[in-house]
């Protein structure tokens, strides 16, 4: 079974498989979320580079044609080491997002928000400034958002609060465009738009990334000819936890979820 090889810190990372079984619905998709060792947001950059190289071993044995980074703290800190040292192409979640914003923006204002490790990476604010230098970047991080999203809290007077005093700065800074730069974002979409005006056009990045992947199979000639893609789910920790959020995400309760010991 030659599949799409998708992996993330945890659970958020489906918001990416989604798309890609949606706009992909022939391809094999093989899912590793690391459970065990989330969160990757708030890790040092040579452990989460370590571990996503563990995870990408992982995927190589599920015989994968090519790795999806769905987890934007891990595209930061080990894409750009890693990129190139194995046999298949390997997509992340920065670039297609930053592409959409650059080309989106009116004003050349972009906000980014994401974990304290992708902010601090500043690996967005190099790829924006890498296609247009003019752009102003506004980032910041929103480390309570995750949490929010695990727990269900995706809407309320708590989590409004805490969002209008992370998204200040980027008011502030009268940003037209925001990247939602972590898997978890997207589910509180309402609350940030809310907070930043209906004007505020806000980038989730998966759409794109599934573009991506699909052009590069396309243009390798790996597409699946058969019909209809099989998925396999697979976590390093606590599997019925992972079940149990994985509706949220990709709006499937999700059954059939193995567990592996990646040491
Ligand atoms: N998947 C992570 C990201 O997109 C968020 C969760 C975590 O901190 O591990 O950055």
């Amino acid at each position: 079974m030659s599949a799409i090889g998708v992996f993330d810190s945890g659970v958020g990372g489906l918001t990416v498989a989604r798309e890609l079984i949606s706009q992909l619905p022939n391809e094999n998709i093989v899912y590793f979320g690391d459970t065990a060792r989330v969160p990757y947001g708030i890790k040092s950059p040579e452990t989460v580079i370590r571990f996503s190289i563990e995870n990408i071993l992982f995927l190589l044995k599920q015989d994968v044609k090519l790795i999806c980074v769905a987890c934007n703290t891990a595209s930061s800190f080990a894409l750009p080491v890693i990129k190139n040292h194995f046999r298949v192409p390997i997509v992340g979640v920065i670039s297609p997002g930053v592409r959409e914003a650059v080309y989106a923006t009116q004003n050349k204002r972009i906000g980014v928000i994401g974990t304290k490790g992708t902010i601090k990476s500043r690996t967005y604010e190099t790829e924006i400034k890498q296609l247009d230098s003019q752009v102003k970047v506004t980032a910041v991080s929103c480390p309570l958002f995750v949490p929010f999203v695990e727990e269900g809290w995706l809407k309320g007077e708590v989590v409004l609060s805490v969002a209008k005093t992370y998204l200040k700065p980027l008011k502030d800074a009268q940003v037209d465009t925001v990247i939602l730069g972590c898997t978890h974002y997207p589910l509180l979409k309402s609350v940030i738009q809310e907070v930043l005006g209906k004007g505020v056009i806000l980038i989730d990045s998966a759409k794109q990334v599934a573009f991506e992947v699909k052009r590069i199979l396309s243009s390798e000639d790996l597409l699946n000819r058969g019909k209809g893609g099989k998925n396999k789910f697979y976590v390093s920790d606590n599997p019925e936890w992972f079940s149990s959020l994985a509706e949220r995400f990709i709006g499937k309760r999700l059954i059939n979820v193995k567990k592996v010991d990646l040491t």
